[in-house]
């Protein structure tokens, strides 16, 4: 599906159009989205998935981690990005601490993101730790993705937003990782900010899709944080992120050309303002008088 497939002739993208475009070797395109606007312009372009990604947290809500997103966030947002979107695949990301402390924590916050706001998956973050929260989940009836890798809600054991699976070991659990989260029913898995050898072995060993993020070529499909692609995130961009647009200089722009037209009483003018008939001015004027 490109942006020039005339809209009428789209179709919805679920699991099985992924993993027909994995088997077809064909490219999977996924972006986030947390809002209407944004989610609108995206699914137009024709991106396969729309993950409402607890990048939020980070990119919309200017926290420096995404740990303190909630649950109430990620539904809020999420309901304004199902607003917009009506062909791409929904995806709402369970932010830290709703599916670690119980599986039934999971499966009722897993839950909420598609009855109260229209998502058509989730993606949690881990390996063969979750498999009890994944499998009861996949047991409700709602289709999950996977994450591995740099899972930024574990930056602190991480000690930091650092690169995963740089030595056989790590290389070795985290392929072991993505077999048993194939095994347990995931749709597809992210793998984020791995070397890009371990994701095209680990992709090539998979049946499921993967979807790289700094992870190299080598994956069934990639994701970037939209606002890191449109250069809106100001405070860093990872080194494997291309910038297509630089949206944060251009807003600065627009607004000081704003604050100067204002005060130099260029804007509005007389196309941005209305007026009221004569007849009626004459009739207020004379009724003050
Ligand atoms: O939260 C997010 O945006 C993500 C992507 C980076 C995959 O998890």
């Amino acid at each position: 599906m490109t942006a020039s497939t005339p809209l009428q002739d789209r179709k919805k993208i679920t699991t099985h159009t992924l993993q027909e475009k994995k088997n077809q070797s064909q490219p999977i395109t996924m972006l986030t989205a947390y809002d209407y606007g944004t989610a609108l312009a995206i699914d137009r372009a024709g991106i396969d998935i729309i993950l409402v990604g607890d990048s939020l947290g980070m990119v919309v809500l200017g926290y420096t981690t995404t740990l303190p997103v909630t649950m109430d966030d990620m539904i809020h947002h999420s309901k304004a990005v199902a607003r917009g979107s009506s062909y791409a695949m929904l995806i709402g990301d369970m932010p830290f601490m709703s599916y670690q402390a119980s599986v039934d924590d999971a499966v009722r916050n897993a839950g909420r993101f598609l009855q109260e706001a229209g998502m058509d998956a989730v993606k949690l973050e881990g390996g063969r730790e979750r498999l009890d929260a994944i499998q009861a989940i996949l047991s409700a009836g709602i289709p999950v993705m996977g994450h591995l890798g740099l899972t930024p809600q574990s930056v602190h054991k991480f000690g930091g937003f650092r690169a995963q699976g740089k030595d056989a070991q790590a290389a070795r659990n985290l392929l072991e990782d993505a077999l048993a989260l194939q095994q347990a029913g995931c749709f597809s898995i992210v793998l984020e900010t791995i070397p890009a050898r371990l994701a095209k072995l680990v992709s090539e060993r998979l049946e499921i899709p993967t979807i790289g993020i700094g992870a190299g070529v080598g994956c069934d499909g990639q994701v970037l944080v939209t606002h890191d692609l449109c250069g809106m995130f100001d405070r860093f961009t990872p080194r494997f992120v291309k910038k297509y647009a630089d949206f944060h200089a251009e807003m600065a722009h627009a607004f000081e050309a704003y604050k100067s037209d204002v005060e130099n009483l260029a804007f509005p003018e007389k196309a941005h303002s209305l007026e009221m008939p004569e007849a009626e001015w004459e009739a207020l004027l004379e009724s003050i008088e």
